[in-house]
């Protein structure tokens, strides 16, 4: 890809994701069995992540979407994220599992955990990718961790930076080389 050079090497290659998905896959097949799930992917950075775990789930689920906004086209929050598109279905009696691709201040996810919270749903858990740990400002519970990081901005496999380099692969350090 021209826009980003061939040497860089990635931080989570797609063999190492793919194993993880599988591996978390695992987990959430194990802890809803027999449940009516509804993954809920958190728009537009989870869609590849979503994509990928839904595949890796042999049980029934329904898939829903949910648009929160709060970085606009920069690469720190502003700290007041806002639900901008809700979901479709009707989400009483379901259990839910939110599907993000990265936790960073957590703002973003406890603003939706308490959203959904409220929908009526049986239960909400939170599966994300990679999490930034040491940047939490409020708490959130995530119930199924892909990766965890210290720091570093990352792009690819879904992760933006200004909206691009989601097409990536591989999830990468964002680099201006
Ligand atoms: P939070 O509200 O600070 O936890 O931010 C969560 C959201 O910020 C994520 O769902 C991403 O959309 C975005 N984000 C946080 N860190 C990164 C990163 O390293 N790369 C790309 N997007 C990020
Ligand atoms: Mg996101």
């Amino acid at each position: 890809m021209k826009f980003f050079k061939s040497t860089s090497e990635p931080v989570y290659s797609k063999e190492a994701i793919a194993a993880r998905v599988g591996e978390l896959a695992a987990s959430i097949e194990a802890d809803y069995g027999g449940k009516q799930l509804v993954l809920v992917g958190v728009l537009t950075g989870s869609f590849i992540f979503l994509a990928d775990l839904a595949r890796e789930l042999s049980l029934d689920c329904e898939i829903d979407f949910i648009r929160v906004e709060s970085y606009g086209e920069g690469l720190v929050t502003s700290g007041a994220p806002r639900i901008t598109t809700l979901t479709k279905l009707d989400l009483t009696g379901k259990e839910v599992l939110v599907v993000d691709e990265i936790v960073d201040t957590g703002l973003t996810l406890r603003a939706l955990v308490d959203h959904l919270s409220q929908s009526g749903a049986a239960s909400v858990k939170v599966a994300a990718l990679v999490d930034k740990k040491t940047h939490r400002r409020v708490d959130v519970t995530v119930d199924y961790t892909g990766f965890e990081i210290e720091d570093g901005f990352l792009v690819g496999y879904g992760l933006d930076a200004a909206e691009k380099r989601r097409n990536l692969p591989a999830i990468y350090l964002l680099s201006d080389r």
